[in-house]
């Protein structure tokens, strides 16, 4: 039963807390309470299957094997495994995720890795490359958006660190704003961000205990600019946009949200995570995009992402804030633990310096031209897919992407279209609110004939789903139930029960 699109925003607006004690209310009802249990109980065991039907069998192990297996028979079997893994990513067929992916590249950076495999920049002492290498990736890195990490005034320089990845950058941004604002008084923090913001701000909402203003975005994907600001509270103490947005790859305007923050003495934050390494080269590649970065006065912390489009192995990104002092916001140091003194820029205590030293001599044997070329690469394999999507009349763009780019449909079943795209060996993204899918180029589909094939099996999928009747098979029933449950409370039940599911030995 589908509701109105107004009873499901109202519903889902529903605090988690009411919607888990309306849950045990109807389940201790007789009747119903059976009803609801026996309903999520088939909806636990079809997630449970479909992680089973891909879990590899080979030297499947749920407890310590007695006996050592030996090297030879472990290479062997991991060689197989990760062989059999590989042909999707790398001939182009996977949104996202491997952004370079050339053999010559990741065998270069696998040799740099073993070099520094034990090094940990933990101890500074021990390990000073890898104390410099981090350095040098904070400061060319604050240089490509806008940022000077050299500047004398602590106030003007744009410095940071290096964190695991896009989740890690985020969440220490947002307690860095958030310690801020304490200093400016402001005890519970509230952070103003579109829908479209990934949802690792939620997570540091939810971590930082502080709470996360969601506001709807335009037409366009991008954020409402008036609703941001009038979404703003007394307690905000920081501003998010995204250069470019996960879902729809559109740059959101950071120039007028950033100028309004500043005009309000609020922090600002950028996500560049997946943007920042595109958009910094796509003047130089030939592509008008908008500012998105430290050449904004309003713009105080930026999060971008080496490995996406910094083309570093995955475990890298910088956060990088306007000022010494809001980076010192981020630290953390115990001056009187029994275990010595201690102090981490992070989250992470011992880190592995080996990704620093091979995010390193990505961006060294990359160069600056590399990337712009790589840049232009990618943009041009957008214009080639917004193009071919263009030709299928059933499909439309949603707003005005680059190479994150984002289709939706008035007449066919858009999750059916994703399922049978991965029946023709593509992995791309479902979307939600509305349903859309969408496609993150990278440089594996700038290889040639990759477009080619791309509009080849789109054509073809949106035909099939005219043809064909819809099963309960795939994604699209899982993605339709998804969309049409009023308490988004009780689709993060189920999530958790995949989560779960993924831990099953
Ligand atoms: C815009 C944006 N921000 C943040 C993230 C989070 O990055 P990560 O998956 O590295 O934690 C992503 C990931 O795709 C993203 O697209």
């Amino acid at each position: 039963m589908e509701l109105p699109r107004v009873a499901q925003t109202l519903l889902s607006k529903v605090p988690d807390r009411v919607v888990k004690r309306a849950q045990n209310l109807l389940e201790r009802l007789p009747v119903v309470g059976d009803r609801v249990r026996e309903e999520r109980r088939k909806l636990v065991e079809g997630l449970r299957e479909q992680v089973r039907k891909h879990r590899p069998t080979d030297l499947a192990f749920s407890e310590l094997p007695r006996a050592a297996i030996d090297r030879q028979t472990l290479l062997a079997t991991l060689r197989t495994l990760s062989t059999s893994e590989s042909p999707q990513w790398r001939d182009g067929r996977l949104s996202g995720g491997v952004y370079h992916g050339d053999a010559s590249h990741v065998g270069f950076l696998d040799e740099v890795y073993s070099l520094y495999s034990q090094s940990n920049p933990l101890h500074a002492d021990v390990w000073p490359s890898v104390v410099r290498f981090e350095a040098d990736l904070v400061a060319m890195t604050a240089k490509l958006v806008g940022g000077d990490a050299k500047a004398v005034d602590d106030e003007a320089a744009v410095c940071g660190t290096l964190s695991s990845g896009g989740t890690e950058s985020i969440m220490l941004a947002m307690k860095a704003q958030r310690d801020a604002g304490r200093e400016r008084g402001i005890r519970h923090a509230s952070i103003v961000a579109p829908t479209s913001a990934h949802p690792a701000f939620d997570k540091a909402g939810h971590t930082l205990d502080m709470e996360l203003i969601r506001v709807p975005v335009a037409a366009d994907g991008r954020a409402d600019v008036a609703a941001m600001k009038a979404a703003v509270r007394s307690n905000t103490v920081v501003m998010v946009g995204s250069a470019c947005s996960f879902p729809h790859g559109v740059v959101d305007d950071i120039a007028s949200l950033s100028d309004f923050a500043r005009s309000r003495g609020l922090g600002f934050h950028s996500d560049g995570c997946l943007g920042g390494f595109i958009l910094a080269f796509a003047k130089e590649a030939g592509f008008q995009v908008p500012a998105f970065d430290f050449s904004l006065p309003g713009v105080t912390s930026m999060s971008i992402d080496l490995h996406k489009f910094g083309y570093a192995a995955k475990g890298t990104s910088v956060v990088l804030y306007r000022g010494r002092a809001l980076r010192r916001h981020q630290y953390f140091t115990s001056p009187a633990w029994s275990g010595g003194l201690y102090a981490t820029p992070g989250f992470a205590g011992s880190r592995p310096g080996a990704l620093i030293a091979s995010a390193w001599a990505a961006m060294m044997s990359m160069g600056h031209d590399g990337y712009v070329n790589a840049t232009r690469q990618v943009l041009e394999t957008g214009r080639s897919v917004k193009a071919a999507i263009g030709r299928i009349p059933e499909l439309k763009i949603v707003g005005d992407p680059l190479w994150v780019i984002a289709f939706t449909s008035d007449t066919v079943d858009v999750f059916r279209v994703l399922d049978e795209m991965s029946k023709r060996g593509w992995s791309l993204n479902g979307l939600q609110s509305p349903p859309a899918v969408h496609v993150c180029l990278t440089l594996r589909h700038a290889q040639p004939g990759v477009v080619e094939a791309f509009e080849r099996d789109l054509r073809d999928s949106v035909q099939a789903v005219r043809d064909v009747p819809p099963s309960k098979d795939g994604m699209a029933p899982v993605y339709g139930l998804a969309s049409s449950m009023p308490f988004k409370g009780l689709v993060g039940d189920l999530l958790s029960s995949y989560l779960d599911a993924l831990y099953d030995a």
